[in-house]
């Protein structure tokens, strides 16, 4: 009895010491984009090309008081990059940086927004994996927040589609994106400053989710899991910088769960990560062995589809939580953690 009883006591420290509050910005049946007319919305809702059941946010970034969605590109989804305010009650997707920068068959439009990330410089990078109807390739875009959101096409990849998440590694040297695409194994690298991308092979491994340790880290290491395994690998980049074509993946540990959808590390070097099929954020301490630990559960509701969150820039831990199957649909949760994005030294103090 005694060593269940301890064991019970020691899960509870370990549970209590990575807990965080989280408090409810929103929560909401319908998210509705803002519509140049109401008449407008009344068409859309009419002929089909939009769908309100189908909103469902998939990648997040947060900047200021402003947080960005790239929304599951579905039918009844005329646009699938929006921006809201992170303190409304009620708020409305406002398709970013403009509703015209959006629609399938311009390649120079965005037609399918995934992973997004803010660096450090205040510039959302957003990843657009061109539509199953349109000949655009994949591309990558970035947005200046600090600078009237100014838009620029940097990079067309040659290829189209299966674009997942990235991860950005800002060095003196300059920067590299590390994109992954979930079906293909390897991963893409792009450098901002050569504008050249190329593939690196993993060999048996089709990397899904990505995370990258804090910046001031000395050998920088990139996290990858994968879809539909709950193995967790780890890569030192400067190997990925450097050139090569083949990464070999270190196995580091394995999740209690499967197919984690989403990973972020924080600048103390604490990875979260959120899985299909599960309620909970677990998160691990990566200057330890590995070892999973229990973030954040959200009691009650039924989570075939992951969710989804972003760290800002003063120590905020931004979640939005979808229920598939009962109302309030949509939740925006917030908990002060005291540690930002992977993007900021850690010597930076949060504001
Ligand atoms: C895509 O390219 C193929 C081959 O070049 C062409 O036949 C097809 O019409 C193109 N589709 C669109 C939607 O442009
Ligand atoms: C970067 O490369 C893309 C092709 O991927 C090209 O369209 C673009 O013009 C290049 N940008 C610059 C600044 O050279
Ligand atoms: C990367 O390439 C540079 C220049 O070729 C070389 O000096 C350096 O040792 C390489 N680093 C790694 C980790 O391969
Ligand atoms: C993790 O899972 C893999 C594949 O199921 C297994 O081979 C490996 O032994 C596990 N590793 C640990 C540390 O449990
Ligand atoms: C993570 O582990 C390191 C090394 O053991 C420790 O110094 C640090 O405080 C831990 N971080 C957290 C958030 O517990």
């Amino acid at each position: 009895m005694i060593p269940f009883f301890v064991a019970i006591f020691l899960l509870g420290l370990s549970s209590l010491a990575t807990a965080a509050n989280f408090n409810q910005v929103f929560a909401l049946t319908e998210l509705d984009y803002e519509w140049p007319s109401e008449a407008s919305r009344a068409q859309a809702l009419r002929d089909g090309t939009f769908k309100p059941e189908n909103v469902y946010p998939r990648y997040m970034a947060v900047y200021g008081t402003r947080l960005f969605l790239s929304l599951h590109k579905d039918e009844g989804i005329p646009v699938t990059l929006v921006s809201l305010p992170t303190s409304s009650a009620s708020p409305k997707l406002t398709p970013f940086p403009s509703r015209n920068m959006h629609g399938p068959g311009d390649c120079d439009k965005i037609e399918e927004a995934k992973g997004l990330e803010v660096d450090s410089v205040g510039r959302l990078w957003v990843l657009d994996q061109g539509s199953i109807s349109s000949n655009c390739s994949a591309k990558l875009l970035i947005i200046d927040l600090a600078n009237k959101d100014q838009i620029k096409i940097i990079h067309r990849f040659p290829f189209r589609r299966w674009l997942h998440d990235l991860v950005l590694d800002e060095t003196p040297d300059g920067t590299f994106a590390y994109i992954t695409r979930s079906i293909e194994q390897n991963i893409v690298v792009f450098s901002l400053e050569r504008n050249e991308s190329w593939m690196v092979d993993t060999p048996g491994i089709r990397a899904y989710a990505i995370a990258l340790s804090p910046k001031d880290q000395e050998a920088r290491q990139l996290y990858l899991s994968e879809w539909n395994s709950n193995q967790q690998f780890s890569v030192s980049v400067a190997a990925l910088r450097n050139g090569t074509r083949t990464a070999n993946l270190n196995p580091i540990g394995n999740w209690t769960a499967i197919s984690s959808f989403r990973m972020l590390m924080d600048n103390h070097g604490t990875m979260y990560a959120a899985f299909f099929q599960e309620n909970h954020i677990f998160s691990c301490n990566t200057s330890q062995p590995f070892q999973e630990q229990r973030f954040h559960q959200v009691a009650g509701v039924y989570t075939g589809l992951p969710f989804t969150f972003a760290l800002d820039q003063s120590g905020t831990f931004w979640m939005t939580v979808f229920d598939d199957k009962k109302k309030p649909r949509y939740r925006l949760l917030k908990a002060t953690v005291g540690a930002k994005s992977y993007t900021f030294e850690a010597s930076q103090v949060s504001e």
